[in-house]
């Protein structure tokens, strides 16, 4: 059977305190919107339907790669009024799904279980058991358990009140009849709206069955309204990625102080200490091992390789087998090649670094070219900016850099070439020589140092 997904998404979501619609704020650097499209599109047969109200531009703008219709829903009267503006795009025969937006957390698993409870006279429920069920609608059972309705917490009894199955709001039912049950919803409630809810008590009518079913954990239901609540899930959600990877192999020193915002494919025997956040696209390989408090983008590393701690790394490759840090660098377009050590208050950007090399110290290194077991010195600077243009700087194979170096590009260090420590190199150097410039050091016999004046 086609699957129809609606997902509603119109809200403005008042408490979030927000210029930005709710749906967009974000949870691991995905929008709310996006981690339920994503769960969409692990459902197959599958069209999406987005409906958008508050800020719709913005959104379609910021998800243009979405595949998905959007329809607008001008003023939000609803949720019953929300899905009323897809009704002409539902086919009859096909299932509907209705999401909500700004609940992220639900799993394909928990869908799948919910979508194999509906029949032609079926509709399929997804309910939670609350400790706390203030704010949601109430499902209300009849003696022998079968779901006769569900009413909103801003209209409900005391009595209904103390009900603790809460309605998700996620269900699944055939098109044909949703339609019909929309076309007769009322606004007449407590809060004037079109509640989807009534619907149950329509299907009820005319002879459906409620099929409940719920999630394996609350968290998986939880929607964000307020700021406590996006942090909230945002923790849950980290703690989820957290379990995957160790479940792996990853060792990590702190679950709980671990943030993924993308995606992270891990090798064997990977250690990770505490505070370490990933973001975008990461690739590690066998036994690496990641200090504390490392901020690490976009990145590639290799088998073997030790990241010390406080290391920023942004769009790099690292090689097989090298140490990084502590308090290193590196940003985009930078490859280190196998074996290279990159040390503490190192920067290191748009540069190649040769196999066996070493910047491990107090070095900037930027728009250059250098080659393997090259060796530089503390203090090393290129200088590959003149304020207008940049240029590159070339460290052939062997060559060592003395400490406290100015390269001024564009500029090439031959091979095996020494420069001497305290050095302003400006033209090329040959191979296998010493280049140095600086004044020869000399001793002032008779210098005195200057004594403070009698004042007047
Ligand atoms: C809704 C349910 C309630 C349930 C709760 C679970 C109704 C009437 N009530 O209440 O039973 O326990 O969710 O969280 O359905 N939206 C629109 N257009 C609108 C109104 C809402 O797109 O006109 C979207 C919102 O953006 C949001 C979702 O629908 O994504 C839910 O709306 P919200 O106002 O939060 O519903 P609740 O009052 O929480
Ligand atoms: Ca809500």
């Amino acid at each position: 059977m086609n699957l129809t997904t609606i997902i509603l998404a119109a809200g403005k979501g008042t408490r979030m305190r927000s210029q930005l619609p709710k749906i967009l704020h974000s949870i691991g650097h995905k929008s709310l919107l996006h981690h339920v499209y994503d769960l969409s599109v692990a459902m197959e047969n599958n069209t999406i339907n987005i409906v958008i109200g508050h800020g719709a531009e913005l959104v379609k703008k910021t998800l243009a790669d979405f595949a998905c219709l959007w329809t607008e829903q001008p003023q939000q009267l609803g949720t019953g009024h929300a899905v009323q503006q897809v009704s002409n795009q539902i086919d009859d025969n096909s299932m509907v799904l209705i999401l909500y937006g700004d609940v992220p957390l639900l799993q394909v698993e928990t869908l799948k279980k919910l979508l194999g409870k509906i029949n032609e006279k079926t509709l399929a429920l997804l309910t939670v058991n609350l400790q706390n069920p203030t704010g949601y609608g109430r499902i209300v059972r009849n003696d022998l358990g079968k779901v006769l309705r569900i009413v909103e917490e801003k209209d409900a009894t005391e009595i209904e009140k103390k009900i603790t199955e809460g309605n998700t709001g996620i269900l699944a039912v055939q098109g044909k009849a949703l339609k019909k049950w929309l076309s007769q919803l009322g606004n007449n409630n407590a809060q004037g709206e079109y509640y989807l809810t009534d619907i149950i008590a329509l299907a009820v009518a005319d002879g459906f069955e409620i099929a409940t079913s719920s999630p394996a954990n609350e968290d998986e239901v939880l929607g964000v309204n307020d700021k406590l609540q996006l942090a909230h899930l945002e923790r849950v959600y980290q703690l989820q990625q957290a379990q995957n990877l160790m479940r792996q192999g990853v060792t990590l020193r702190d679950p709980s102080r671990f943030d993924l915002r993308g995606l992270l494919e891990v090798g064997q025997d990977v250690e990770i200490d505490v505070n370490v956040i990933f973001e975008g696209e990461n690739r590690i390989g066998n036994n690496v091992k990641i200090g504390a408090n490392c901020y690490i983008k976009n990145a590639t590393i290799g088998d073997d390789v030790i990241i010390l701690s406080n290391c920023v790394i942004d769009t790099a490759v690292i090689g097989a087998n090298s140490r990084i840090g502590p308090f290193a660098r590196l940003r985009p377009e930078t490859v280190l090649a196998t074996d290279t050590h990159i040390g503490n208050f190192v920067e290191i950007k748009k540069s190649i670094i040769g196999q066996g090399s070493k910047v491990n110290h107090l070095s900037y290194i930027g728009d250059s070219l250098v080659g393997k077991k090259v060796n530089i010195g503390a203090g090393t600077i290129t200088c590959n900016y003149d304020g207008v243009n940049k240029f590159q700087t070339i460290i052939e194979d062997g060559a060592f850099i003395g400490s406290d170096t100015q390269l001024v590009a564009p500029v090439t260090v031959g091979k095996n070439a020494t420069i001497g420590a305290g050095s302003t190199i400006t033209k090329d150097t040959p191979d296998n020589q010493l280049t140095f410039s600086r004044s020869k050091q000399m001793s002032l016999e008779n210098w005195q140092r200057p004594v403070k004046k009698e004042k007047l």
